[in-house]
């Protein structure tokens, strides 16, 4: 993207500790004097909270199948970057997306099993040239990130959503294909390990981002 405001997207298995990092890089990068939005996936417009509700909970009170599963994402995806993210890089604000095209190919790709070739299409046709500098994927065990959640889900007196029912072996496949779309950019998807402490991962982001913003 050709503005001043950076891009960012942060992506990874559950329990991995996105929106805290995505938090703390939005307080360090206010501090650093820029303006940033933060946002989520899906969600992050009215019609995509809707859909977030739909997706995560069965709200319409019927199993979704997956091809519906996998537009939802997408139509969320398609609100979000015409009505929050171009605008604010108009604005030369730094845009952090907790959730992105990545999420689609990992979880309805490797995780579901649709055809990735066919997700990666589905995705340009829906963000057209809307690509972000930079992807932090925050790498975690899924064993290590359901214990998270477990955790964060009796803190907040929650209950797990119809993601975090399935099965080890979907997680399993949703992190093992997030290591290989890694692999194939990885000029734009860097890995960070936070299986550590959330402070060791901050510093690991802010080192990405600070390179980011000396290029
Ligand atoms: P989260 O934002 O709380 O992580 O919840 C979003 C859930 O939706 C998470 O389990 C990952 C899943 N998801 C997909 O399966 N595909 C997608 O394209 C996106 C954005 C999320």
């Amino acid at each position: 993207m050709t503005s001043l405001g950076k891009f960012i997207t942060f992506e990874g298995p559950e329990g991995g500790g996105k929106s805290t990092q995505v938090r703390r890089l939005a307080d360090r990068l206010k501090a650093s004097g820029h303006t940033v939005l933060t946002t989520r996936e899906p969600g992050g417009t009215p019609t995509g909270e809707v859909i977030r509700g739909i997706l995560q909970h069965d709200h319409a009170g019927e199993a979704l199948c997956p091809e519906s599963e996998l537009l939802l994402f997408e139509a969320s995806r398609a609100q979000l970057v015409r009505h929050v993210i171009l605008p604010a890089l108009k604005n030369s604000m730094w845009v952090l997306c907790d959730r992105f095209i990545d999420s689609t190919a990992a979880y309805q790709g490797y995780g579901r099993g649709f055809d990735l070739k066919s997700i990666l299409e589905i995705n340009a046709f829906t963000v057209g040239d809307c690509m972000p500098d930079l992807t932090l994927l925050l790498d975690v065990e899924p064993q290590t990130g359901m214990k998270r959640l477990t955790l964060r889900n009796q803190e907040h007196r929650t209950t797990r959503d119809r993601f975090e029912r399935e099965q080890v072996e979907f997680h399993e496949r949703v992190r093992a294909g997030y290591l290989q779309l890694a692999r194939r950019w990885p000029e734009r998807i860097q890995v960070i390990d936070s299986m550590r402490e959330e402070a060791a991962v901050e510093e690991d982001i802010w080192m990405a981002v600070s390179k980011l913003m000396s290029r």
